[in-house]
């Protein structure tokens, strides 16, 4: 890996977890520096998204950061965006709803996580996304969620976990208020992890 890492951030929701890895890698002295004045440790160089009017897109605009807005045909012929990837080391699944295909799976090994709202291997797959999740454990009387961030493979939501972590479901939860701590969880943890899959394809 370079000295600095180039980020891209796949998404299309709302974008709070991507602008919780924006800021860490942007405002923290100690994490945002990598060997030699003014190398950032990883700097976020493209939002990729497949939803225009998606929230993420302001985060981007607001931080000057450049989108890719992609298209699905396309984005299935596996390697038609390859070429506006070929910059980027890591590239971050941030609510990122489609399959990844094959070609770009192939051309990134060990290179794409993801972060899933659900104590994984439960409640993944397709459809399994946001309060579908949280509809889905709450339905099952589950007492406990949590997040999950894994490596991806050519399957939804089945690569190798690096990180899990786990939350308490109540009585009174709906899938709103759960999403809401699931959420607190991901903030807290997923820009650290992926602080740490950095380090480690660096070889530190
Ligand atoms: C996150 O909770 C993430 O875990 C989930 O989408 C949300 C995006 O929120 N991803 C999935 O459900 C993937 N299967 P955000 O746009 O506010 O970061």
């Amino acid at each position: 890996m370079p000295l600095t890492t180039h980020l891209a951030i796949f998404a299309s929701g709302a974008g709070s977890n991507a602008q919780k890895v924006i800021d860490h890698f942007t405002s923290s002295p100690s994490l945002s520096k990598g060997e030699g004045a003014g190398n950032p440790k990883a700097i976020i160089s493209l939002i990729v998204c497949n939803k225009p009017g998606a929230g993420v897109l302001d985060i981007a605009a607001k931080e000057n950061i450049p989108v890719l807005l992609i298209e699905k045909e396309k984005f299935f012929r596996g390697d038609a965006y390859m070429n506006e990837l070929k910059e980027i080391d890591l590239i971050v699944l941030a609510g990122f709803l489609w399959k990844i295909p094959d070609a770009l799976i192939k051309a990134y090994p060990g290179r794409i996580i993801n972060i899933h709202p659900a104590l994984l291997p439960k409640y993944g797959g397709k459809g399994m996304y946001g309060n579908n999740v949280h509809a889905a454990v709450i339905a099952a009387g589950d007492k406990e969620s949590g997040i999950t961030i894994h490596y991806v493979d050519e399957h939804y939501d089945n690569g190798d976990i690096i990180f899990q972590a786990r939350c308490p479901v109540f009585p009174n939860d709906t899938p709103g208020s759960l999403a809401q701590r699931i959420h607190t969880l991901e903030h807290e943890h997923f820009p650290k992890v992926i602080e740490s899959v950095i380090n480690q394809l660096a070889g530190k």
